[in-house]
Formats: C-alpha cells, sequence, structure tokens
C-alpha cells in the first residue's frame, strides 16, 4: 500500500530534480559568465561577454540590472547576437572564398555606416585610438582581394545625428564583433585566406583584442547619460544589430 502510494510519486520527484537540477546549472553558468566578463581576458581565451540571464526568462527590462552600461548593452543584444550568429551559420559563409565573400560584403557596409563615427572629433576626445579602430578600408582590401566589386551603401546611418550614448551604442557592436571575429579568422586557413589576404578585417587589433574592447568599454561605462540618453543608447545597440542582419541578407540574396 504505502510502495504504491510512493510509486505514484516518483514522477512528480523526478519533474522536482529534474528543475532542481537545471536551476543550479543555469545559476552556475550565469555565476561564471559574470566572473569571466569582470575579468580582462587575453587573446582568444576571450571572455564569454553574454550572460544566460535571458535563459532564466527574465523579461527586458528587468534584465537592465547590472551596474556597468556594457553589461547592460551585453544582456539586451544577447537574443539579437544569437540569431545574427545563427544567420550568419545558415548562409555557410565558409564554404568557400566566394560565399565568404558575401559575408565581407556585409561587413564592409557595416564599417562604411561607422566610418564617421569612427572618425568625429568629440568621440576621439574619448577614446583616442577610435580612427584606427575602424575596419571599413580593410574589408574594402579583402574585397579587392575576394575579386568582389564593393557593394553600394546608402548614408541613412552615416548622416544620422547621434547622441553620444546612442554613437557609443553602435561603436559597441562594431567593437564587440571584434571578439568574434578571432573565433571567424581560425576558419580562414581552409579558404586559404587570413589576416594579410581576404580576412584582413577580422586581423587581431594593434595592442590585441581583449585590451582594446578593455579600453573601449572603460569609456562606455564611464560616460554620464540621463535616463532618456540611455534609453536611446539601448535602441542604437539594438538597432546596429539589425541594421547588419539588413546588410547581411542583402549581400547574401
Ligand atoms: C555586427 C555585430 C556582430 C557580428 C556580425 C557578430 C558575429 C559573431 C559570430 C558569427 C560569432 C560566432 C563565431 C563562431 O562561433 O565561429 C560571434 C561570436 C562571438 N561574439 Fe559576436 N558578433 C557581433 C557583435 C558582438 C558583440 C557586440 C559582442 C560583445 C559585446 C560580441 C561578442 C562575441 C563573442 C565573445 C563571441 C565568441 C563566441 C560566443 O561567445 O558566442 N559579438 N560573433
Amino acid at each position: 500500500m504505502k510502495e504504491a502510494r510512493l510509486q505514484r510519486h516518483i514522477p512528480v520527484f523526478r519533474v522536482i530534480f529534474t528543475e532542481l537540477g537545471r536551476f543550479v546549472r543555469l545559476k552556475r553558468q550565469w555565476q561564471s559568465n559574470v566572473l569571466r566578463a569582470s575579468s580582462s581576458g587575453a587573446g582568444d581565451g576571450l571572455p564569454y561577454f553574454m550572460p544566460v540571464i535571458s535563459e532564466l526568462s527574465m523579461t527586458a527590462s528587468s534584465q537592465l540590472s547590472h551596474p556597468l552600461r556594457s553589461q547592460r548593452l551585453n544582456q539586451i543584444t544577447h537574443e539579437p547576437h544569437s540569431h545574427l550568429d545563427n544567420l550568419v551559420k545558415s548562409h555557410d559563409p565558409f564554404g568557400s572564398p566566394e560565399r565568404f565573400s558575401h559575408f565581407v560584403a556585409a561587413q564592409y557596409l557595416f564599417q562604411r555606416d561607422l566610418e564617421k563615427l569612427y572618425n568625429d572629433p568629440q568621440l576621439i576626445k574619448l577614446v583616442p585610438d577610435l580612427p584606427q579602430r575602424c575596419r571599413v578600408e580593410q574589408a574594402a582590401l579583402d574585397l579587392a582581394d575576394l575579386q568582389r566589386a564593393l557593394p553600394e551603401g546608402d548614408d541613412s546611418i552615416r548622416n544620422k545625428a547621434m547622441g553620444i550614448g546612442e554613437a557609443l551604442a553602435w561603436l559597441f557592436v562594431s567593437e564587440g564583433s571584434k571578439l568574434g571575429a578571432a573565433f571567424l579568422l581560425k576558419r580562414m586557413p581552409a579558404l586559404g585566406l587570413s589576416e594579410t589576404f581576404g580576412a584582413r578585417h577580422l586581423g587581431e587589433p594593434e595592442g590585441g583584442r581583449a585590451q582594446g574592447w578593455k579600453a573601449f568599454t572603460a569609456v562606455l561605462d564611464s560616460v554620464e547619460l540621463d535616463a532618456e540618453q540611455e534609453r536611446l543608447a539601448e535602441a542604437a545597440a539594438i538597432a546596429a544589430f539589425e541594421r547588419f542582419t539588413v546588410h547581411l541578407e542583402r549581400c547574401f540574396a
């Protein structure tokens, strides 16, 4: 009798233990992400910058709890980044140099969008090496290596008036993409490409990726913004991912 009652409860215990295990795993993963994100990281041993908080089913507004702006932008762009990452892979960009050239064309258009921001005197006061960080020239040279014409861009982002928060958020997405570039670069030898031919825009920035990122986020985190500017910065980070997605779809079409 007692045994039969116990038997009936087994599925309930199983669910409880499975859920508990899942919760503990997510919590551990989240803690290690936060720890790694707050460390400087180095070279290819990049910290994982995107906490899995969204996996804990938190809403966008409740995610914005981190004291650092760079971390808040990481959090709200976690979804768009995963989406973009999957989209890039779905286009098989490493299938051949020709396929990779579509990806480079999207990178070129995105860097072209931001070229003026990278050369903005006000922003250079905050980030002195900003002009050297732009990769529009490298992307153009890569396209020449790959024998692909420069795609024609529009000026909607280049000519957009932006406040400091928005500008830094667009640059955050571009600078952040250099972290993923380290992983993409590893696929290049199989295509006969490298950071000196066809994949220059993925190359290690002077001074190192981790150092460049740390210096940029230090500025991003130190600028004072009011609530409205903060909101605009967050919207701009999402808009930057959307813009890259549009370029990607256009270049692979
Ligand atoms: C237009 C913007 C971006 C593009 C096109 C992009 C693209 C990618 C791609 C395709 C990967 C996968 C590489 C692989 O697994 O082989 C990746 C990984 C990565 N990206 Fe991005 N990314 C962008 C923005 C960002 C931003 C803003 C950050 C940081 C704030 C970032 C940080 C990373 C990191 C750390 C990885 C390494 C693997 C991982 O943790 O998923 N990326 N990125």
